[in-house]
């Protein structure tokens, strides 16, 4: 069983508008116009000539004219721009997703949607007293394989869901200027790598009973490393966030009947396995090329219907996974400035 996700082609076509053209605004300027009928048509930055720069490679890549900005002011404002993409880091997307609501933009946030809970609650109450569309650019959750996977839940072929398994580890550069470890801007493992983990867990299983987490930190005051355990009654979802270690990025789902594997990279475009309970793997070709292309296209489809939400990627879905953040935060002693 392979679920079909609706084609991005089909979807209507925006004029999209990136707020922070770093490294994955550069990501999103690709795919949008390769996979979608929509196209990038402003980029706004603090410095303008770094909006020239990806302005330049999007151009290259064939995409039709860019305008340029050295103020995300001056971007929200553009009449010609039909949705915001906040790619900034998460410490700004507050702030940076209310300056587009107020201007009367629909928002697609990368996450982690905000920094906490509360933060991401403003920003809905905005976006709700607007009438305006806003999501969390939670890409995974639109992805075949996760649909795939859900469905399957959903239809009982795993029997009862038992555990769920989730690495999310990568070395990366640990220099103390970078955004992973600055605390001010809402630094740590959690907030991009975990979240993905925990936002799989929601998705399948909801808010835990419990959470119980154990990490340690960097230098700096943020996550370096955690497990995460989500309690559900008598079953279990855990997950091990690194941001200092080469892992697999693995995951499993285990049920009764059956479970999933996928091997490596869980939460990119990917095959997943399924072995019932006493047979033979079976492989769900479920990879696809790009991948960004499918939540773009569930928020153009929202726009077009005049809706404020996706029902694949909620308020409530986003505001319950920060909220379990705040609480594996709270375990570990992380606080951000911003909180006070
Ligand atoms: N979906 C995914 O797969 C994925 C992957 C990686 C990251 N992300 C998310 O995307 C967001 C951005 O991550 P990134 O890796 O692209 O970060 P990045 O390379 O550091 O880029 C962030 C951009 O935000 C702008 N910005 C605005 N205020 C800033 C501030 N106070 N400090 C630093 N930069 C600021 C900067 O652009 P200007 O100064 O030019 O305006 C900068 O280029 C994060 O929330 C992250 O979790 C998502």
């Amino acid at each position: 069983m392979v679920v079909t996700v609706p084609d991005p082609l089909a979807a209507p076509a925006l004029r999209w508008g990136i707020l922070g053209p770093g490294g994955i605004a550069r990501r999103f300027a690709r795919e949008i116009p390769a996979y979608t009928r929509s196209r990038i048509a402003a980029i706004g930055s603090r410095d303008r000539g770094r909006a020239e720069q990806l302005a330049e490679s999007v151009r290259a890549a064939g995409g039709t004219a860019v305008k340029t900005y050295g103020s995300y002011e001056a971007l929200v404002a553009d009449p010609e721009v039909d949705v915001v993409y906040v790619s900034s880091p998460h410490s700004e997307h507050h702030d940076h997703a209310i300056m587009a609501l107020e201007a009367g933009k629909p928002v697609l946030v990368e996450k982690a949607f905000a920094l906490n809970a509360d933060q991401a609650a403003a920003v809905f109450a905005v976006a709700k007293r607007q009438g305006l569309f806003a999501m969390e650019a939670m890409w995974s959750r639109f992805l075949p394989h996760y649909a795939t996977m859900k469905a399957m839940v959903e239809a009982g072929e795993l029997g009862e869901v038992r555990a769920v398994l989730g690495v999310h580890a990568q070395s990366l550069n640990l220099d103390p200027s970078f955004r992973l470890m600055n605390r001010s801007l809402g630094g740590g493992a959690l907030l991009d790598l975990g979240i993905y983990p925990l936002s799989f867990f929601h998705s399948l299983l909801g808010v835990p009973d419990r959470i119980v987490a154990t990490g340690s930190l960097t230098e700096t005051g943020v996550d370096r490393r955690e497990t995460v355990t989500c309690v559900y009654g008598d079953r279990f979802a855990v997950a091990y966030d690194d941001m200092a270690a080469a892992g697999d990025c693995s995951l499993q789902v285990v049920g009764t009947k059956g479970r999933f594997s996928v091997a490596e990279w869980f939460y990119t475009p990917n095959d997943v396995v399924f072995t019932p309970a006493g047979g033979e793997p079976q492989v769900l070709p479920t990879a696809v090329e790009g991948g960004f292309q499918f939540e773009a296209a569930e928020a153009a489809r929202c726009i077009a219907a005049g809706q404020t939400e996706s029902a694949v990627m909620p308020w409530a879905a986003t505001l319950e996974v920060l909220a379990m953040c705040d609480e594996v935060r709270r375990q570990l002693g992380v606080t951000y400035p911003a909180e006070g």
